[in-house]
């Protein structure tokens, strides 16, 4: 077991349904600490930036779009094997293959519009928070 931290991402289409708090009560259920927060409106420059890695997929340009068409919230997540341990809250990335009781079955709309991002590695999470976060903003 390791103590980790990993980034979370609220998407639009969960702040525009008003389930932040449901969403963050998962994460709290399970001993995750949200160590870091704010709702912010991703520009186009900073969503292609985040998404970069998946530049050259089909559904890049759209989920850019997707992503900057509302407010996101962005947190940091701290506790044991806290990258495994997200993802297992927030199920598979498209909703029909999502195993019961997770985020993206329970909230998740489509296969873009998922509720939720959470990084895939402990290295891409120390990136992915640095995107968003300076370490004053994290208070463990
Ligand atoms: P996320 O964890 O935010 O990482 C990349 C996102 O791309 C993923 O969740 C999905 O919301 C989105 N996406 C859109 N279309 C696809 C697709 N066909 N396959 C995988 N991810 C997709």
């Amino acid at each position: 077991m390791a103590i980790e931290r990993t980034l979370s991402i609220i998407k639009p289409d969960a702040t525009r349904r008003n389930l932040t708090g449901a969403i963050n009560q998962r994460f709290e259920d399970k001993g995750l600490r949200i160590i870091a927060q704010k709702r912010v409106q991703l520009t186009l420059d900073q969503a292609q930036k985040f998404y970069a890695v998946h530049s050259e997929r089909a559904f890049y340009d759209d989920l850019c779009q997707y992503m900057t068409s509302g407010p996101v919230v962005v947190q940091v997540l701290y506790g044991e094997d806290a990258v495994t341990a997200n993802r297992l809250i927030m199920g598979a990335t498209n909703p029909a293959n999502a195993d019961k009781d997770t985020i993206r079955k329970d909230f998740g709309e489509s296969v873009e519009a998922n509720s939720a991002h959470g990084s895939d590695s402990p290295e891409n999470a120390a990136i992915e928070i640095a995107f968003f976060f300076s370490e004053t903003e994290i208070v463990g």
